[in-house]
């Protein structure tokens, strides 16, 4: 039997293609383009997701019999908004996860609803990128397009819908809605009256093995596969991710270094962060997490790497970065290119290097890049620490994990070690997973993990430079409070 993992992905679509040992085969990666159409807006149409899959999934296949395919699952980029008419047809460019344009909206739900009143509904307060706001968003600006909707699903849920004719989510990307009653797995009246939406308007709810239904005849014929191919409901990106590092059950964490950054704490019981600042989400395990996710963490390095200094092999600008030079940098990096989620909250914050000097050089940069993204996880790790969780220990997924520099830095900014699992692929190897339970190869998402996964290797923080990094992010907390104030007033004189 053979699996297909799909991840969709922020910058592109990966597919891959895994046998009922969990073993990766092939993989192949469709790129789609991305837009900011204003400052602080992103965009993607659905219809490129769609395209990649109708090019990668043939790729993919190539050399191998496709007859073998039993299942399908995806893993996909959270919160994003797509818009279905009475067609089906897509109203919009879906509004994507780090799409910062509701703040009028979020300051809405958050004072007027109530945080309070939120979190009793959804278990979650409302941030920019969140789905619900931009629905309100959405009534207010565009009001005829928003009278048309007929059916609102995440992105993800729509290649699903595109392979099956099935309207269905799972809980785990529903929660990232706030219209998700998280902890009784089922939509909120409340938050749908409040977004001006009725219940026929939402998908079905899953748990994300569950099989939503098989390839859509015409669909199995274009793609090369059986038509009795089973698509289960997939998650949300971070959940997938998770299932295939094996962080599952209770407290354990995943953290990884994507385009956003996240750190992923599974738990059996239901539980919720008194202050929101991390998000109470259902796992695809049948459980839940708490996450807390920064909206620019691999993507600061690309960003400094491709743009900045345009150099784009990686790996050579990092071997520019002195050992020695670990935990005693003075220059410090903001990594809030596109506002920042958790745990601040903060739509209007953006990026800074702080602390140069004329023997700064470009290494010294470098590194307060990783640095940055390593202490703002670390922001939200202290979050976690604060409700009384015990991380030890944590794996490590995502682009940025590949820089064992990075993973070093991260380490010990943490003051924990990071595992790598054998097959580190992201969120697409834990979707395949899904669909091997769906197909029935294992009877549970745990037993799944416990089959499939193992550790690789293990970066374990050493003690001087655990403390050194102490200090630095003791002077790295005081830099966001400084800058707080300022950051409405720049965007204001550049009439943002
Ligand atoms: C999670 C989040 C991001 C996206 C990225 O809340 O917004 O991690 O899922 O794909």
């Amino acid at each position: 039997m053979l699996y297909i993992g799909i991840d969709l992905g922020t910058s592109a679509c990966k597919f891959l293609l895994v046998d009922e040992k969990g073993r990766v085969l092939n993989t192949v990666t469709e790129e789609y383009p991305l837009s900011f159409p204003h400052s602080g807006w992103s965009e993607q149409d659905p219809a490129d997701w769609w395209r990649a899959c109708l090019s990668g999934i043939p790729a993919l296949l190539q050399g191998f019999d496709a007859a073998q395919v039993a299942g399908i699952g995806a893993g996909g980029q959270m919160h994003g908004l797509v818009a279905l008419d009475k067609k089906d047809a897509v109203l919009r460019p879906a509004i994507l996860w780090n799409d910062g344009r509701t703040a009028n909206e979020v300051e809405y739900l958050n004072s007027h609803v109530g945080k309070q009143v939120l979190s009793a509904r959804t278990a979650n307060i409302a941030f920019a990128g969140f789905t619900a706001p931009k629905l309100l968003w959405m009534q207010k600006k565009e009001p005829e397009l928003f009278e048309k909707i007929e059916k609102i699903m995440l992105p993800k849920d729509y290649i699903v819908y595109r392979l099956t004719g099935v309207h269905a989510t799972d809980f785990s990307d529903a929660s990232g809605t706030l219209l998700l009653d998280v902890k009784n797995r089922c939509w909120s009246s409340e938050m749908l009256s409040e977004c001006g939406l009725h219940h026929h308007q939402l998908p079905q709810l899953f748990e994300s093995w569950q099989p939503v239904g098989t390839l859509l005849p015409e669909i199995a014929a274009q793609l090369g596969l059986p038509q009795s191919t089973t698509v289960c409901a997939g998650a949300g990106d971070n959940a997938a991710a998770a299932v295939g590092t094996g962080t599952v059950g209770n407290g354990h964490c995943n953290i990884s270094l994507g385009t956003s950054g996240t750190i992923f704490i599974s738990s059996s019981q239901f539980r919720v962060d008194p202050h929101n600042a991390l998000h109470a989400f259902a796992h695809a395990d049948g459980g839940w997490h708490l996450m807390g996710c920064m909206l620019s963490a691999a993507s600061c390095n690309s960003w400094w790497q491709d743009r900045i200094i345009q150099n784009s092999d990686y790996s050579a600008e990092q071997q520019k970065i002195l050992p020695e030079k670990l935990g005693l940098n003075h220059v410090y990096f903001l990594p809030y290119l596109m506002g920042e989620r958790s745990p601040i909250n903060d739509t209007d914050a953006r990026g800074a290097f702080l602390g140069m000097t004329m023997n700064t050089d470009r290494a010294d940069m470098t590194q307060a890049v990783l640095e940055g993204v390593a202490f703002a996880i670390r922001d939200s790790f202290e979050v976690a620490k604060s409700l009384g969780i015990s991380i030890p220990r944590s794996s490590i997924c995502g682009g940025g994990s590949k820089s064992s520099l990075w993973k070093k830095i991260l380490s010990n900014v943490l003051g924990i070690p990071l595992d790598t699992v054998a097959t580190e692929q992201g969120p697409g190897y834990g979707a395949a997973m899904l669909a091997m339970v769906a197909c029935g190869q294992f009877a549970s998402v745990t037993e799944a993990c416990g089959e499939l996964v193992q550790v690789k290797a293990t970066v374990e923080p050493e003690p001087l430079l655990t403390q050194r990094y102490e200090q630095r992010y003791a002077q790295f907390q005081k830099i966001y409070p400084a800058c707080r104030e300022l950051f409405p007033q720049l965007l204001k004189q550049e009439g943002e």
